[in-house]
Protein backbone atom coordinates (compact mmCIF):
# COMPACT_ATOMS: atom_id res chain seq x y z
CA UNK A 1 0.00 0.00 0.00
CA UNK A 2 1.25 3.33 -1.13
CA UNK A 3 1.17 6.01 1.61
CA UNK A 4 -0.61 9.01 1.13
CA UNK A 5 -1.55 12.64 2.12
CA UNK A 6 -4.12 14.63 0.71
CA UNK A 7 -3.67 18.82 0.50
CA UNK A 8 -7.30 20.15 1.57
CA UNK A 9 -9.53 19.84 4.08
CA UNK A 10 -12.94 20.42 2.72
CA UNK A 11 -15.64 18.07 0.78
CA UNK A 12 -12.89 17.13 -2.12
CA UNK A 13 -10.93 16.01 0.52
CA UNK A 14 -13.01 14.26 2.36
CA UNK A 15 -14.16 12.37 -0.91
CA UNK A 16 -10.86 12.21 -1.85
CA UNK A 17 -9.92 9.77 1.18
CA UNK A 18 -13.29 8.19 0.27
CA UNK A 19 -12.25 7.55 -3.12
CA UNK A 20 -8.46 6.72 -2.42
CA UNK A 21 -9.28 4.20 0.62
CA UNK A 22 -12.11 2.12 -1.12
CA UNK A 23 -10.82 1.95 -4.68
CA UNK A 24 -7.09 2.26 -4.89
CA UNK A 25 -3.56 1.09 -3.81
CA UNK A 26 -3.33 4.28 -1.52
CA UNK A 27 -3.77 4.33 2.09
CA UNK A 28 -4.23 8.20 3.33
CA UNK A 29 -1.87 8.66 6.52
CA UNK A 30 -3.15 12.74 6.74
CA UNK A 31 -4.11 15.78 5.63
CA UNK A 32 -2.67 18.83 4.98
CA UNK A 33 -3.83 22.53 4.42
CA UNK A 34 -1.67 26.37 4.76
CA UNK A 35 -1.30 27.03 8.51
CA UNK A 36 -3.28 30.32 8.05
CA UNK A 37 -6.34 28.12 7.26
CA UNK A 38 -5.98 25.11 9.66
CA UNK A 39 -8.18 25.35 12.77
CA UNK A 40 -7.60 22.05 14.36
CA UNK A 41 -5.21 19.18 14.78
CA UNK A 42 -7.65 16.29 13.01
CA UNK A 43 -9.69 15.96 10.08
CA UNK A 44 -11.80 13.07 9.19
CA UNK A 45 -10.16 11.58 12.19
CA UNK A 46 -6.61 11.68 10.83
CA UNK A 47 -3.93 14.24 11.51
CA UNK A 48 -4.65 17.40 10.03
CA UNK A 49 -1.10 19.12 9.97
CA UNK A 50 0.76 21.89 8.51
CA UNK A 51 1.66 21.79 4.47
CA UNK A 52 4.49 24.59 5.57
CA UNK A 53 6.01 21.78 7.25
CA UNK A 54 4.53 18.43 6.00
CA UNK A 55 7.48 17.09 4.86
CA UNK A 56 9.13 17.00 8.49
CA UNK A 57 5.93 14.24 9.62
CA UNK A 58 5.55 13.35 6.10
CA UNK A 59 8.55 12.73 4.05
CA UNK A 60 7.98 13.17 0.33
CA UNK A 61 10.50 9.74 0.23
CA UNK A 62 7.89 7.39 2.39
CA UNK A 63 4.61 9.50 1.05
CA UNK A 64 3.15 10.82 -2.02
CA UNK A 65 0.16 13.49 -1.81
CA UNK A 66 -2.74 14.44 -3.80
CA UNK A 67 -3.82 18.08 -4.30
CA UNK A 68 -8.00 17.87 -3.19
CA UNK A 69 -8.69 21.40 -4.21
CA UNK A 70 -11.69 22.73 -6.16
CA UNK A 71 -11.82 24.97 -9.22
CA UNK A 72 -11.74 28.10 -7.43
CA UNK A 73 -9.69 31.10 -9.78
CA UNK A 74 -10.60 29.05 -12.93
CA UNK A 75 -8.11 26.33 -10.74
CA UNK A 76 -5.72 28.33 -9.98
CA UNK A 77 -5.23 27.51 -6.54
CA UNK A 78 -5.04 24.34 -7.37
CA UNK A 79 -2.62 24.51 -9.88
CA UNK A 80 -0.57 26.76 -7.20
CA UNK A 81 -0.98 24.02 -4.62
CA UNK A 82 0.01 21.24 -7.24
CA UNK A 83 3.35 23.43 -7.93
CA UNK A 84 4.33 23.82 -3.86
CA UNK A 85 3.99 20.16 -3.37
CA UNK A 86 6.35 19.34 -6.44
CA UNK A 87 8.69 21.91 -5.72
CA UNK A 88 8.73 20.04 -2.03
CA UNK A 89 9.34 17.04 -3.45
CA UNK A 90 6.25 14.71 -3.30
CA UNK A 91 5.08 12.50 -6.23
CA UNK A 92 1.72 13.78 -6.71
CA UNK A 93 -0.59 10.43 -7.49
CA UNK A 94 -3.75 10.30 -10.13
CA UNK A 95 -7.11 8.32 -9.15
CA UNK A 96 -9.22 6.23 -11.68
CA UNK A 97 -12.35 5.27 -10.73
CA UNK A 98 -12.52 1.27 -11.02
CA UNK A 99 -16.11 2.11 -12.48
CA UNK A 100 -15.14 4.43 -15.37
CA UNK A 101 -14.10 3.28 -18.74
CA UNK A 102 -10.89 4.20 -19.45
CA UNK A 103 -9.96 3.29 -22.90
CA UNK A 104 -7.60 4.70 -24.07
CA UNK A 105 -4.24 3.72 -23.97
CA UNK A 106 -2.55 6.84 -22.41
CA UNK A 107 -2.07 6.89 -18.87
CA UNK A 108 -3.47 10.83 -17.55
CA UNK A 109 -0.77 12.96 -15.80
CA UNK A 110 -0.58 13.40 -12.45
CA UNK A 111 -2.93 14.74 -9.92
CA UNK A 112 -5.68 14.03 -12.09
CA UNK A 113 -9.25 12.36 -10.07
CA UNK A 114 -11.70 10.65 -12.37
CA UNK A 115 -14.74 9.43 -10.90
CA UNK A 116 -17.19 7.07 -11.66
CA UNK A 117 -18.85 6.77 -14.93
CA UNK A 118 -16.74 8.59 -17.02
CA UNK A 119 -16.43 7.35 -20.46
CA UNK A 120 -12.67 7.90 -21.88
CA UNK A 121 -12.51 6.79 -25.63
CA UNK A 122 -9.37 5.39 -27.35
CA UNK A 123 -6.90 7.92 -28.49
CA UNK A 124 -7.81 10.57 -25.27
CA UNK A 125 -4.48 12.21 -23.96
CA UNK A 126 -5.21 13.85 -20.48
CA UNK A 127 -2.89 16.45 -18.89
CA UNK A 128 -1.62 16.59 -15.37
CA UNK A 129 -4.35 17.65 -12.69
CA UNK A 130 -7.48 17.52 -14.31
CA UNK A 131 -10.32 16.45 -12.32
CA UNK A 132 -13.07 14.81 -14.17
CA UNK A 133 -15.87 14.70 -11.94
CA UNK A 134 -18.43 11.46 -12.32
CA UNK A 135 -20.37 10.78 -15.56
CA UNK A 136 -18.64 12.79 -19.00
CA UNK A 137 -18.38 11.67 -22.32
CA UNK A 138 -14.70 12.16 -23.33
CA UNK A 139 -14.75 11.60 -27.46
CA UNK A 140 -11.78 9.76 -29.05
CA UNK A 141 -8.65 11.82 -29.53
CA UNK A 142 -9.83 14.52 -27.45
CA UNK A 143 -7.51 16.66 -25.86
CA UNK A 144 -7.13 18.00 -22.32
CA UNK A 145 -4.56 20.02 -21.13
CA UNK A 146 -3.21 20.97 -17.23
CA UNK A 147 -5.18 22.10 -14.99
CA UNK A 148 -8.73 21.38 -15.97
CA UNK A 149 -11.98 20.58 -14.48
CA UNK A 150 -14.70 18.84 -15.79
CA UNK A 151 -17.69 18.99 -13.45
CA UNK A 152 -20.31 16.27 -14.47
CA UNK A 153 -22.23 14.81 -17.46
CA UNK A 154 -20.44 16.86 -19.86
CA UNK A 155 -20.35 15.97 -23.35
CA UNK A 156 -16.96 17.03 -25.04
CA UNK A 157 -16.81 15.42 -28.32
CA UNK A 158 -14.19 13.69 -30.86
CA UNK A 159 -10.91 15.98 -31.91
CA UNK A 160 -11.94 18.25 -29.32
CA UNK A 161 -8.50 20.22 -27.16
CA UNK A 162 -8.97 21.82 -24.29
CA UNK A 163 -6.90 24.01 -23.42
CA UNK A 164 -5.17 24.66 -19.97
CA UNK A 165 -6.79 25.92 -16.61
CA UNK A 166 -10.70 25.85 -18.49
CA UNK A 167 -14.08 25.21 -16.28
CA UNK A 168 -16.48 23.22 -18.38
CA UNK A 169 -20.08 23.22 -16.24
CA UNK A 170 -22.57 20.56 -15.77
CA UNK A 171 -24.30 19.06 -18.70
CA UNK A 172 -22.36 21.68 -20.78
CA UNK A 173 -21.84 20.20 -25.09
CA UNK A 174 -19.06 20.40 -26.91
CA UNK A 175 -18.93 20.04 -30.52
CA UNK A 176 -16.58 17.42 -32.32
CA UNK A 177 -13.15 19.18 -33.22
CA UNK A 178 -13.34 22.45 -31.84
CA UNK A 179 -10.23 24.51 -29.18
CA UNK A 180 -11.42 25.25 -26.37
CA UNK A 181 -9.25 28.65 -25.34
CA UNK A 182 -7.20 28.33 -22.06
CA UNK A 183 -8.98 29.74 -18.80
CA UNK A 184 -12.58 29.39 -20.74
CA UNK A 185 -15.48 28.43 -18.76
CA UNK A 186 -18.30 27.19 -19.83
CA UNK A 187 -21.22 27.35 -17.89
CA UNK A 188 -23.70 24.59 -16.52
CA UNK A 189 -25.69 23.15 -19.95
CA UNK A 190 -24.71 25.64 -22.58
CA UNK A 191 -23.60 24.24 -26.03
CA UNK A 192 -20.34 25.47 -27.73
CA UNK A 193 -20.23 24.85 -31.22
CA UNK A 194 -17.19 26.91 -32.51
CA UNK A 195 -13.58 27.81 -31.15
CA UNK A 196 -13.31 29.92 -27.88
CA UNK A 197 -11.21 32.67 -27.07
CA UNK A 198 -8.94 32.75 -24.40
CA UNK A 199 -10.78 33.39 -20.94
CA UNK A 200 -14.10 33.77 -22.25
CA UNK A 201 -17.45 32.62 -20.41
CA UNK A 202 -20.47 30.94 -21.89
CA UNK A 203 -23.77 30.83 -20.41
CA UNK A 204 -27.24 29.45 -22.03
CA UNK A 205 -30.32 30.79 -21.57
CA UNK A 206 -31.79 30.11 -18.26
CA UNK A 207 -35.16 27.98 -17.63
CA UNK A 208 -37.94 30.38 -17.74
CA UNK A 209 -40.19 30.09 -14.49
CA UNK A 210 -43.38 29.37 -15.38
CA UNK A 211 -45.87 32.24 -14.47
CA UNK A 212 -48.21 29.85 -12.69
CA UNK A 213 -47.56 27.62 -9.15
CA UNK A 214 -47.26 23.60 -9.79
CA UNK A 215 -51.17 22.86 -8.08
CA UNK A 216 -52.01 25.39 -10.87
CA UNK A 217 -50.80 23.27 -13.66
CA UNK A 218 -51.74 19.90 -15.32
CA UNK A 219 -49.19 17.22 -15.57
C1 LIG B 1 -21.64 30.79 -15.75
C2 LIG B 1 -21.83 30.89 -14.27
C3 LIG B 1 -20.50 30.63 -13.58
C4 LIG B 1 -22.31 32.28 -13.92
O1 LIG B 1 -22.57 32.27 -12.56
P1 LIG B 1 -22.84 33.59 -11.72
O2 LIG B 1 -21.63 34.45 -11.73
O3 LIG B 1 -23.35 33.11 -10.42
O4 LIG B 1 -23.88 34.30 -12.58
P2 LIG B 1 -25.40 34.56 -12.31
O5 LIG B 1 -26.22 33.39 -12.64
O6 LIG B 1 -25.57 35.18 -10.95
O7 LIG B 1 -25.59 35.67 -13.39
C5 LIG B 1 -24.80 36.87 -13.39
C6 LIG B 1 -25.49 37.88 -14.22
O8 LIG B 1 -25.54 37.42 -15.58
C7 LIG B 1 -26.89 37.34 -16.01
N1 LIG B 1 -27.02 36.14 -16.83
C8 LIG B 1 -26.88 34.87 -16.47
N2 LIG B 1 -27.13 34.07 -17.50
C9 LIG B 1 -27.44 34.86 -18.53
C10 LIG B 1 -27.81 34.64 -19.87
N3 LIG B 1 -27.90 33.42 -20.37
N4 LIG B 1 -28.05 35.68 -20.66
C11 LIG B 1 -27.96 36.92 -20.18
N5 LIG B 1 -27.64 37.21 -18.91
C12 LIG B 1 -27.38 36.19 -18.10
C13 LIG B 1 -27.70 37.22 -14.74
O9 LIG B 1 -29.00 37.73 -14.92
C14 LIG B 1 -26.92 38.11 -13.80
O10 LIG B 1 -27.19 39.45 -14.05
P3 LIG B 1 -27.22 40.52 -12.85
O11 LIG B 1 -25.82 40.55 -12.30
O12 LIG B 1 -27.63 41.76 -13.54
O13 LIG B 1 -28.22 40.00 -11.87
C15 LIG B 1 -22.87 29.86 -13.75
O14 LIG B 1 -24.11 30.12 -14.36
C16 LIG B 1 -22.50 28.43 -14.02
O15 LIG B 1 -22.86 27.84 -15.02
N6 LIG B 1 -21.78 27.82 -13.07
C17 LIG B 1 -21.35 26.45 -13.16
C18 LIG B 1 -22.23 25.59 -12.30
C19 LIG B 1 -21.71 24.17 -12.34
O16 LIG B 1 -21.63 23.55 -13.37
N7 LIG B 1 -21.34 23.69 -11.18
C20 LIG B 1 -20.80 22.37 -11.07
C21 LIG B 1 -19.77 22.36 -10.04
S1 LIG B 1 -19.11 20.76 -9.83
Amino acid sequence: MAKLVIFGAGDIARLARFYFTRDSEHSVAAFAVDRAFRQTERFEDLPLVDFETVTEQYPPAEYSMFIAVSYANMNRVRAEKYTEAKAKGYRLVSYISSRCSWLTEQPPGDNCFVLEDNTVQPFVKIGNDVTLWSGNHIGHDAVIDDHCFISSHVVISGRVHVGEYCFLGVNATIRNAITIAPETLVGAGAIVMADTTPKSVYVPDRTAVFPRTSDKVKI
